[in-house]
């Protein structure tokens, strides 16, 4: 039988991870995050009715406080002014006072969105996450941060709010559709990039095991990922520095994204984008002499076992892929930054990277 994996996140306020199967039915363990007697639970509409019933079930039985259930229409859009305010409306036609807990039963939208709306309410209620994407799981849930985008750009207004616990049911991503988790499996690859070369390896030997959503490959590449991203932000909470590897990959992926238009027809998903921008950051280290092109090579391949396409799409422009690196957060006064590595688990902030070198593997 699968067990649950369980970790403790250090910081201001620590918090644990829990990951395995059958979390969204321990309703003693949910219960036990409600401290007073008002309970937000917000989903979307794909996953609302595949499980939430589970988690209002579960509560019920342990005779916790019945929580009031907002549903939100699924994708990036709703992460907006008008989500935030629906979910403060929410909260307010509850009445709900200080020890009000949110419960955020989705992928990173939802965690996003009700995290943040939690992060503002009375200036801080309890948050419990219920990610159910492998991504939300792996990245999204962890760290603190919640956001909403602005029509200006996407996450320009948010806040730092710690969950109170996390709770990842590895059965609900029986449900993910096959790219959306083929695009968590691409953040988990990363952790191996950019600081643990082993877990590429074992990735690796458990690729069709967690293709197959098989719940202990899954819960080990989850808990192992959490401990990863968990380290990472206690030491830099603010992203002054080292959390900045977590980017490894995204200033060409957020290229690709730009250049493409966010999800529009046949365009790359996040997760997608990203796994195209490793192996160009990859590439790139080995143009700038800094590591092999074996490990390169390596993680590509490891990608492609996972399911990913790892060419740069058809009919982008380079230069224009150039001019977006430019906009990137990242970008400084003294030229261009990238998160690149020195090999396989061992990356590092560059700066001053030329444009020649990045249109050269572009
Ligand atoms: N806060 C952070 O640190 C952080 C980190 C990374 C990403 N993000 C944010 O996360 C968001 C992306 O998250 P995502 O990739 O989870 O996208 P998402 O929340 O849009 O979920 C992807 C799709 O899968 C559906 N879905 C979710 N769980 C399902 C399940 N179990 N079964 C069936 N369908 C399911 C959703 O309805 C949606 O259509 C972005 O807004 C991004 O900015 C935040």
């Amino acid at each position: 039988m699968s067990t649950v994996r369980s970790l403790r996140v250090e910081g201001e306020r620590p918090y644990d991870i829990h990951a395995g199967p059958g979390l969204l039915d321990d309703g003693a363990a949910l219960a036990a995050q409600v401290r007073g007697r008002h309970v937000l639970l917000v989903s979307d509409a794909n996953v609302a009715p595949l499980h939430a019933g589970r988690v209002l079930e579960a509560l019920a039985a342990q005779g916790a406080p019945r929580p009031r259930l907002a549903t939100l229409p699924a994708g990036e859009a709703a992460k907006s002014l008008d989500g935030f305010a629906a979910l403060l409306q929410e909260l307010a036609a509850m009445g709900a006072t200080r020890d009000a807990c949110v419960f955020a039963l989705g992928g990173g939208v939802v965690g996003d969105l009700a995290g943040f709306a939690a992060a503002c309410w009375m200036r801080g209620i309890d948050l419990v996450q219920l990610p159910t994407t492998l991504l939300a799981m792996v990245d999204s849930s962890v760290g603190g941060k919640t956001a909403i985008d602005l029509p200006q750009g996407k996450n320009l207004v948010g806040a730092f709010h710690s969950p109170r616990a996390v709770f990842a049911d590895t059965g609900t991503l029986r449900t993910l559709p096959d790219r959306e988790l083929r695009a968590g499996l691409a953040e988990v690859a990363k952790y191996g990039a950019i600081i643990d070369a082993p877990f590429l390896d074992w990735l690796d030997a458990n690729a069709a095991a967690l293709l197959a959503r098989d719940d202990d490959a899954l819960a080990d590449a989850i808990a192992r990922s959490c401990a990863h991203k968990a380290a990472i932000v206690a030491r830099d909470p603010r992203e002054h520095g080292e959390r900045a590897l977590l980017n490894f990959g995204h200033t060409f992926a957020h290229a690709i994204e730009a250049e493409q238009g966010y999800a529009g027809n046949g365009a790359l998903n996040h997760g997608e984008a990203v796994a195209v921008g490793m192996v160009l950051a990859a590439r790139l280290s080995h143009a700038l002499g800094l590591a092999p092109d074996t490990d390169a090579d390596r993680l590509r391949r490891l990608l492609e076992r996972l399911g990913l396409d790892t060419r740069l799409p058809a009919g982008l422009d380079p230069q224009a892929l150039l001019a977006r690196t430019r906009l990137d957060k990242k970008a400084t006064a003294d030229g261009l930054r990238f998160v690149l590595w020195d090999g396989a688990g061992r990356a590092r902030i560059v700066a001053g990277v030329p444009d020649e070198a990045v249109l050269a593997v572009l």
